[in-house]
Formats: C-alpha cells, structure tokens, sequence
C-alpha cells in the first residue's frame, strides 16, 4: 500500500517550523521591510459618512516640514484600471464594486481614505494629515440598521445565481410551520464585529519601474492581490510581485483589497519613491471589512416527539452603498438536520457604511448562532435533550443537494463531546445547578463548512545534501500551513521534517488560492504529495539504473524511501542516502513542479467538515457575570496532518467564539456614522483571563472523496457552533435567554 501519511499513526506532533523566527522577531511582517529612499503616508479619512468633498486644503499640509506631498482626487494621477463608466451615486443599492480610492469627490461611508499625506518620515507624515483641512456639503447618512431593515432587498448574487445560498429557497410544504405541535419563533441579532488581527493591515509599496510594482502587503492570497492590482494599472500580471511571507493574524480581513492598498500604490506611483502605510487600529475599524451586522429570524417546527417538520430561516445583513458583500448565513439551514421543510431568505441592507468582508466562519457563524439556539430552544420546548434531539434529526445524506456525504462523523463528536464536558451533570430545566454563589449551565453548538479544494501548485526540489526545498504561493495567517506542508511531504518521502523546507508568501512562486474557507490544507496539501511522488519515481528510477552502486539490478518495483534512504525490500542492507544517490549520479538536484486540480467528486458527493462545541460556564445571579468554565471542540475535519497547530487551531476559534458570545460589538454612534468602539479599550475581545481549559477532539478519519490527503478543512469549523454553545449554556444556567450578541452583564440581570 502506498505509504500516504495517515498510515503512519504513530508520528510526533510537529513543532511550528517557523515559531522560532516568529518569537525571535526574525519574521518579517509587511510594516518591516526597510527599503532606500522610503517615504510614509497617512491617511486623511473622511468625517461624514455621506456627501461630496467640496474642497480640500492641503496647502499648510505642504509646507510642513518633511511633506513630500499631498494626494486626493484634486491632483491624483490617472488610475487606469479605474472603469470611468462605473461612476456610482452614493445612494443605496447592491452590486457595485470596490470603492475606486481618490476617484471623485463621494463619500459613502465615515473614514473612508479622501487623501494621503507622503512624507520622510512617519511623524512628518501624522502631522501633515493633522493640517490638512476639508470641506463638505454633507448629505443625511443612513446607518442605523435597526431603523431601516425595512429597506432591505435581493442581492444582486442571488439574481444572477438561482442556486447560490442567498437566492430563495424552499423544500417540502410552505404551510408546515404553521401546522407543527411544537413551534419556536424567535429573532436573532448579531453586531458588527472586527476582525482586529494583532498586526495591523500594512503595505510597502515599490514601483522598481514605471511599470513594474512589488507590494510587501498583508494579504491572504498573493496571486488575487496581484491580478486585482496588475488589472488597476493596466500592467501584466508577471510586473506584480506580492510579497506576504508571514501573516499576523487575519481572520478573513486580507481576502480582499482595501482602499489604503491602492492608496499607498497611487502614492508610491505619484512621489516617485517606495511609500509604507500602516492603518492605525481605528482604521482598522473602518476600511478593512468586518462581520456584518445581521438580523435572522426563524420559525422552527417540531413534533412532540422531537422530529423537526419545517425550518424557516430569514436574514437580513449589511453591506456598503458600492458594494455588494453576501455570505453564505442561511446555508447550514438548509442541510444540517433532517427537516422535510426548509425556506430561506437571504436579503441584504446597504448602508453608509465601508464593505464587510468574510470574518471567520464567514456567514456559518452568524447562522449558526441562529440555527442552533433556535434548536436549543425547541428541546427546551419539547423537554427533550438538546443532543438527543439533534441525532433524532440528524441526517445520513446532505437534504439540500440530495447528494451522499463524502464523510460524516458528526455522531462521534457528539459521543466524545459529551464524555468530555460531563454532560451528564446537566440538568434538563435551567437553573438547577450551582456551584458556591455561581449559577452553572451546560451548552452545546453543532458547526458545518463546505470542503472547498481548488488547485495549487508545487515546485519541489532535492539537493545533493539531501534537503528538499519546496515553493508555493500561499500565505500562512497564522494556522501553521508551512508546518502542515512539512509534515505531508515528510510522510510522504520519509525525509526526516528538519531536512524538508517550505517556502510561501510570494506571487513569484507556484500558484495558489487565497488562504482562506477552510482550503489550505487540501488544496495545497495534494499538491505536496504529488510533488512528493513525483520525486520519489525520479529517484527509484534512478537508484535502479546503473550509477547506484548499492543497488546493482534491484527492479524498480522493489526499491523504496525511508528516512532518508534507498531501500530495497527485502535486503535492508542495501541502503543509500538520498543525496548519495545524487552525487553518485553527479547531479545537483532533482526538481518537479506538480499541479493538483479540485476532484470532480463534488458532482456526486456532499463535502463538509463538522464541528460540535460544548461549554461549561458559570453565571452570577446578581452581577450578571459570566465565566466560561470550560470548552469541548470535538472536530470532523478529515485527516488532521499537523495535530500540534490543528489543536491551536482550534483553541483560536472556540477563542473568537468565546468573544462573539460575550464581548465582541462594534457600536456606532448614528449621528455621525461612525464607530466610537475604535480600539481594545472598548472594543473587547478574549484575553487570557476569560479564556478557560479547551479540550480538543479530533475525530481524525480521513476523507478520500475530498482529496488525497484526505483533510476537509478547519479553519472555519474551529469557531462555528461555539457562540450558540456558550449562549445555551447561559440559558441552562439561567432560564434566560439571550437573543442578541453579545451577552454582557445588563442582559442577564
Ligand atoms: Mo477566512 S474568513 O476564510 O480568513
């Protein structure tokens, strides 16, 4: 059998290969690269969030010591990739496009950049934009999304895609809710949350000829970022080098480009001189997407018994005035349980606000939270147990395609879940159990996320030393691809992980898709294994041939790799070192570049990862408090190759899931339209304080339909399900139920 990794149980966890630059500093961040002749620039944002600019004063800006110059629409020069017949109106609708940074003189939302200030340093650069005076015929604004959800519609996607998660949907019978013995109505709110990263969005920009750019940017696909701005300036993709080698943090927020990037691009093109920019952390807030805010609503059906009979499922989620952003909240509804009636309504509210962007878990976390508070509720409702009510409802082949899973091992993390938060402590009427002064509750979240393979490339090499070195566009934010990599092409060659390097981050390297959906590991790990065995045939083939003297006529077919070595089967004594066998041959090295393509299982298959979160917390019935006590993340992600970051993985989600559940809100203030949450002083996320104990479980079966390495992805299951645990748990340790996120003290008390 061929030696694939996960016949290989018995490996050690894998420490991060590149934890040691990381801690020492020696990884470069986009903020870090120090080239000659480098100017800064500041950005200068809007203070309305609707109007037009009526002019802009610049001129004490430009006397200012240091200031080389000041760039808005007023003396930009000509973007060319910028459509002029785009021109866009800044009242509400969907579709549309990316804001065009300094095109004209709109203004769509609250800091939206109107002018960068360049100059020789960072402070001449701050102060600049301090002087730098404008003027406004402001127009009302519209922000508040309470006040107008009535003047939410269809997005544009679902229009143009019947079949897409936000378009209509209905299964079974439109009546089935009404009729049901049981029902649950109730309405879910979610805030806007940021994703707030620890690095801030930072990018150098270098036009090394007038046109030929190199970006050091803070992306999450170098090869999209690179076509986004070969296309801005009209110039070949190959005169666009994306450098993005290490990532801090991102969460979804690099999946996009952002005005600021093409700021500094312009800038850099117009001052003639390489420009850094680096957002403050309220900017942060304000042009580099965020979770949309959203409104669901759903009316559940039950039979006494405990059989759900109709889901309905309505959303409504913002987005900006210019730009259509939709994610998939509603798509988890419609395959998740059992229910023979199912409808959708995915509409959208375009507001004075920037554009959202995916945040982990994008759209599954938001309904999730929804969907499965709403089934928490109805086994409430029924007195039933909410895991037993779950598997009572649980499905054996995926009712929205109407399609065979891939794989599904939902049951056991349920299985193991409940052993491991002690599920039997739990009482079936909330508030019942205590613990000193402390209410305590027990809850429990199911998540799901599409596998989503697409392809990628791998150049490998092997040296005469017997290292193999291997390049591939893809960016790490931080869940440990390079690890990962190692790890796969370690088990698949037998070279020992010391001897294996894997380089990423760059757009001059073999392609990749964005990090982003969960798909590293099985885009990019397939592509490994191929490189992998491709080399190993090169390297049979050569230690059968006649300059391998320890092999003399040994047949192809019974030469093998292990830890370095040749072998032959059968005759352990005929060893050879990997990089004996190229000096024996007299060559340097031996390359591939290999190619893995998404499988066309998906015609056939339903692929998607499954998580199951459980939480212990403890509620204080005077203050309100709630302490998260403890968490269970149990996981069906396919083969985990790299147990050691796949478990930080995972303890970053229930992480981020704990401050959707309890702390995370950006709250704007509606008179002006602008965020006065704009740093972690209010805006809070998890420290380490509130962050208890994670166990986590991975079932660890692998899923060969999704792709040879068998992974179906865990980026996104990692925080799916685990706001809805920790909010059913406050429920079971209360009685009370929280509707709208996050659960502060005043809602409990
Ligand atoms: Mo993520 S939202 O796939 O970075």
């Amino acid at each position: 059998m061929d030696d694939t990794f996960f016949d290989k149980k018995d490996y050690k966890p894998l420490d991060r290969v590149d934890g040691r630059m990381k801690v020492t500093g020696a990884a470069r961040y986009s903020a870090e690269y120090t080239l000659p002749n480098l100017a800064y620039g500041v950005l200068v944002g809007s203070t309305i969030a609707k109007g037009t600019i009526r002019s802009i004063d610049s001129k004490a800006a430009e006397r200012a010591p240091g200031v080389i110059a000041v760039i808005s629409h007023q003396n930009v020069i000509e973007v060319p990739g910028y459509q002029p017949d785009a021109t866009q109106s800044t009242e509400p609708k969907v579709g549309g496009g990316p804001l065009r940074v300094f095109y004209d003189n709109k203004v769509y939302s609250n800091d939206q950049p109107i002018a960068i200030v360049v100059a020789s340093s960072l402070e001449k650069a701050q102060y600049g934009a301090s002087l730098v005076k404008v003027q406004y015929n402001k127009e009302e604004h519209i922000t508040d999304f309470e006040a107008n959800a009535g003047k939410a519609v269809v997005a544009a996607a679902a229009k143009k895609n019947p079949k897409s998660p936000t378009a209509d949907y209905d299964r079974g019978q439109k009546d089935a809710f009404q009729t049901a013995p049981f029902k649950v109505e109730a309405e879910y709110v979610l805030p806007t949350e940021m994703h707030n990263p620890m690095e801030l969005q930072a990018i150098t920009a270098h036009w090394e000829a007038d046109d030929k750019l190199t970006i050091y940017d803070k992306v999450q696909g170098t090869k999209t970022t690179q076509k986004t701005f070969a296309k801005e300036w009209a110039i070949p993709d190959q005169n666009v080098k994306v450098i993005a080698t290490f990532v801090g943090g991102a969460f979804g927020n690099g999946l996009h480009s952002w005005p600021h990037e093409s700021a500094a691009i312009i800038a850099a093109k117009q001052v003639k001189r390489p420009v850094k920019l680096v957002l403050t952390r309220e900017q942060m807030f304000t042009m580099v997407g965020y979770r949309p805010r959203t409104w669901q609503k759903i009316q559940m059906g039950a039979t006494k018994d405990g059989k759900l009979v109709a889901i309905n499922h309505n959303s409504i989620g913002q987005t900006s005035v210019y730009e259509e952003f939709t994610e998939s909240t509603l798509a988890q509804t419609r395959m998740m349980y059992a229910s023979p009636s199912v409808s959708t309504r995915y509409r959208l509210l375009p507001l004075n606000v920037a554009t959202p962007i995916w945040m982990r878990g994008p759209g599954e976390a938001t309904g999730a939270f929804a969907l499965e508070s709403a089934m928490d509720e109805m086994a409430h409702a029924i007195g039933m147990d909410p895991i037993e009510f779950r598997i009572l409802n649980y499905t054996e082949s995926d009712p929205d395609k109407n399609m065979p899973w891939s794989t599904k091992f939902l049951r056991e993390c349920y299985e193991e879940g409940k052993k491991r938060i002690g599920w039997e402590n739990r009482k079936l009427k909330p508030g019942l159990l205590r613990d000193g002064e402390w209410l305590v509750g027990y809850g429990m979240g199911t998540g799901t996320f599409g596998a989503n393979r697409g392809p990628a490339t791998i150049h490998a090499e092997l040296n005469k030393d017997g290292n193999l070195v291997m390049h591939c566009a893809i960016t790490d934010i931080g869940p440990g691809t390079a690890t990962a990599m190692v790890q796969i092409a370690s088990n698949t060659t037998g070279i020992a992980t010391e001897k294996i390097v894997f380089h990423l981050g760059s757009s001059e390297f073999p392609n990749a898709g964005l990090q982003g959906g969960s798909s590293t590991v099985n885009s990019v790990g397939p592509a490994v294994q191929a490189a992998c065995n491709a080399l190993k045939q090169q390297l049979i083939t050569m230690a059968a041939g006649k300059n391998a003297s320890a092999f003399g006529s040994a047949k192809p077919e019974d030469i093998m790799l292990d830890q370095g070595n040749m072998q032959i089967t059968g005759n352990m004594s005929a060893k050879l070192a990997l990089g004996d066998l190229l000096k024996q041959n007299n060559v340097e090295k031996i390359e591939t570049t290999q190619e893995s393509k998404a499988s066309e299982n998906g015609k056939q298959y339903s692929m998607n990862a499954f998580s199951m979160h459980f939480a212990m917390v403890h509620v204080h019935p005077l203050t309100g408090q709630v302490r998260v006590k403890k968490i269970v993340c149990c996981a069906d992600a396919g083969t985990i190759v790299s147990p050691k970051t796949a478990e930080s993985q995972m303890i970053g989600g229930a992480t981020g899931g704990i401050g959707m559940a309890l702390m995370e809100d950006a709250v704007m203030d509606h008179r002006f339209g602008r965020y006065v949450t704009k740093d972690f002083g209010d805006y809070h996320v998890p420290v380490h304080a509130d962050v208890p104990d994670i166990d986590v479980y991975f079932v660890n079966k692998p899923d060969l339909l999704a792709d040879p390495v068998g992974s179906k992805g865990l980026g996104e299951i990692a925080i799916i399900g685990v706001a809805p645990a920790i909010a059913n748990a406050v429920f079971n340790a209360t009685g009370k139920r929280v509707r709208e996120l996050p659960i502060t003290p005043d809602k409990l008390i």
